[in-house]
């Protein structure tokens, strides 16, 4: 069983895909993963990130591995591990020249491909999350899911957790970097954050993440013979 969830930073689709998967015993896929170590490994190389040739060339030699232990993630690059760096606010910011060049992006849906389906085969199903998941990587998934919330809503979402992490957090400058993510990840030209086609839209402004997660356990259940 393959089941999808897209949608913008900060609609609560991580988590929820992570809750989904622990509640039916499936894996879990963080594809975003794949573009911060891709990211990340530019950045080390001092690759020119307007070169989408040159970033295509590293990335297609690079070995980017996933590996799942229990709720955990580690992130390597060859021998490195990089689980925490990947997550570093330059990472972030920089992630979306890798994210829309059409060669890097070829090189890493063919690994979420083979990631997802090794997966799937391994814990009988997986939960793939992304931006792209239900219209490019597993078009033929049974589940697609779109999540979304408000501007105001995901930056308020992403203010509480960095508060809760003990640093500092900007209303304000939050919700224009979620507006800016937003922009570029809709507006690009290859693989654009849009609702899968027959997908199912959940705006999870008014929701719980808990909430999210029952509602979305629902639907598969419900669906499955
Ligand atoms: O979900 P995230 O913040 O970890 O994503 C990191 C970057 O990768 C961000 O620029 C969006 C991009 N991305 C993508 O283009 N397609 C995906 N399937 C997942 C992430």
């Amino acid at each position: 069983m393959i089941i999808t969830i897209d949608g913008p930073a900060g609609s609560g689709k991580s988590t929820a895909a992570r809750m989904l998967a622990r509640r039916l015993k499936i894996a879990y896929l963080d594809t975003g993963a794949t573009y911060r170590a891709a990211t990340l490994a530019a950045i080390q190389a001092g690759a020119d990130l307007r070169d989408p040739a040159a970033l295509a060339q590293l990335v297609g030699r690079l070995e980017i591995g996933l590996h799942y232990r229990g709720d955990d993630l580690a992130v390597t690059v060859g021998p490195q591990d990089v689980t925490r760096e990947i997550r570093l606010p330059e990472v972030s910011d920089k992630s979306h020249y890798l994210a829309r060049a059409p060669a890097v992006r070829a090189v890493l849906v063919d690994l979420q491909r083979r990631m997802g389906l090794k997966l799937a085969a391994e814990y009988g199903g997986v939960v793939s999350e992304g931006r792209d998941q239900g219209s490019v990587v597993f078009p033929q998934a049974d589940f697609k899911f779109y999540l979304d919330a408000t501007p105001e809503v995901r930056a308020r979402r992403r203010c509480d957790q960095l508060l809760a992490d003990g640093q500092q957090a900007d209303y304000q400058e939050v919700l224009q970097a979620i507006l800016l993510r937003d922009g570029r990840d809709r507006s690009r030209s290859v693989a654009p954050l849009i609702k899968p086609p027959g997908g199912v839209e959940i705006d999870t402004s008014g929701m719980t993440i808990a909430q999210v997660t029952d509602e979305l356990a629902r639907l598969v259940q419900a669906a499955r013979p």
